[in-house]
């Protein structure tokens, strides 16, 4: 047979095909989510999300060390806040005595190498559940933005060095922006949730918080899964207001959305592969149906290859484990 072209020639070998492989997982582009509890010596797994922690400082630091010697230094910490700390305008959120942001303070004095986000919302500190401000049973959008940067300068003095503002409030970003510099933080980056669906994907993350909302849903803010054009109205505010970083949420179902801020934005595209997302991959291989050291990278790898720069995922640590060997 005669065939000039043989698209198998550059698969003949296992160095030929690391030659031509075009998309490639780097631990430094992962951000490892962990979610944080006031006390001591608690490691209370996540049982929608097996193989993660609600973790007290002490725990969390032991994570985060393992976590550094395998090369993955990029963590986004999430707070798991006790009913009477909750309130309507989630004011636990700023205060000195947030173990959150002492929490932050306490990682990067002890691993100053490490990058840490925040999570800019007021869900897990509001006492409905919601990410903006509730009156009369409607999220107020304007009142809510204080709050945000309220919190947002907080998280600044607290030491974190990237803020990631998930509530999907319009004028977000651009609220915390002059907060952050009439604060004097100007070197604080901000990566905004640009776009995030209204996604059933978020389920185990508001058990592992205990942050769902306690009336109705998050659709009046959170993007329509079935709008991609929207995305791109987004994007361009984020990055006229300030943001540093561009974030696709969920990830794994919305590979065209990160595609598509990736082909029409100059910012960095990040990737949220949500905690719903992870845990399928983890359930069908626990039930032995899939093989996690092949599944788990193919899924990391079809995020980069979509077009992020940076993915945030529950794999994290164990791909960070995987490849040091
Ligand atoms: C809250 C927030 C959510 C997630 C990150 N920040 C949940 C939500 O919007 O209800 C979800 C992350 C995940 O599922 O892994 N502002």
């Amino acid at each position: 047979m005669q065939m000039n072209i043989r698209p198998r020639r550059n698969r003949k070998s296992e160095s030929i095909r690391n030659m031509v492989q075009e998309t490639r997982l780097d631990v430094s582009q992962l951000v490892y989510p962990l979610f944080l509890v006031d006390g001591e010596k608690i490691r209370n797994e996540v049982s929608s999300l097996p193989g993660n922690f609600r973790l007290s400082g002490d725990e969390a630091l032991k994570t985060i060390s393992e976590c550094v010697e395998n090369h993955l230094t990029s963590f986004i910490l999430f707070p798991s806040i006790v009913e009477e700390h909750k309130d309507k305008e989630a004011t636990y959120s700023w205060k000195k005595e947030n173990f959150y942001l002492k929490m932050a303070e306490r990682i990067k004095r002890e691993f100053p190498e490490t990058t840490l986000i925040s999570d800019v919302a007021m869900d897990p500190y509001s006492s409905d559940g919601h990410d903006g401000l509730v009156i009369d049973g409607r999220i107020d959008n304007d009142k809510t933005l204080p709050i945000l940067a309220r919190m947002a300068v907080a998280q600044a003095q607290a030491g974190f060095d990237i803020l990631g503002p998930s509530d999907m409030m319009d004028g977000r970003v651009g609220a915390i922006r002059r907060a952050l510099d009439d604060a004097g933080y100007a070197d604080t980056s901000i990566m905004s949730y640009t776009a995030k669906y209204a996604s059933a994907y978020y389920g185990p993350f508001r058990d592992a918080l205990d942050s769902a909302p306690k009336a109705g849903d998050k659709k009046t803010y959170q993007m329509n899964p079935a709008n991609k054009r929207e995305a791109l109205i987004e994007a361009a505010l984020d990055t006229a207001e300030g943001a540093d970083f561009l974030m696709v949420k969920p990830a794994l179902n919305y590979l065209d959305v990160i595609h598509l801020l990736k082909e029409n934005t100059q910012l960095p595209v990040a990737a949220y592969h949500v905690s719903g997302e992870c845990a399928m991959l983890i359930a069908a291989c626990q039930n032995g149906w899939l093989n996690y050291e092949q599944a788990m990278p193919e899924a990391l790898l079809s995020i980069k290859r979509a077009g992020a720069d940076i993915i945030i995922t529950y794999f994290a640590k164990d791909f960070a484990k995987m490849v040091k060997g």
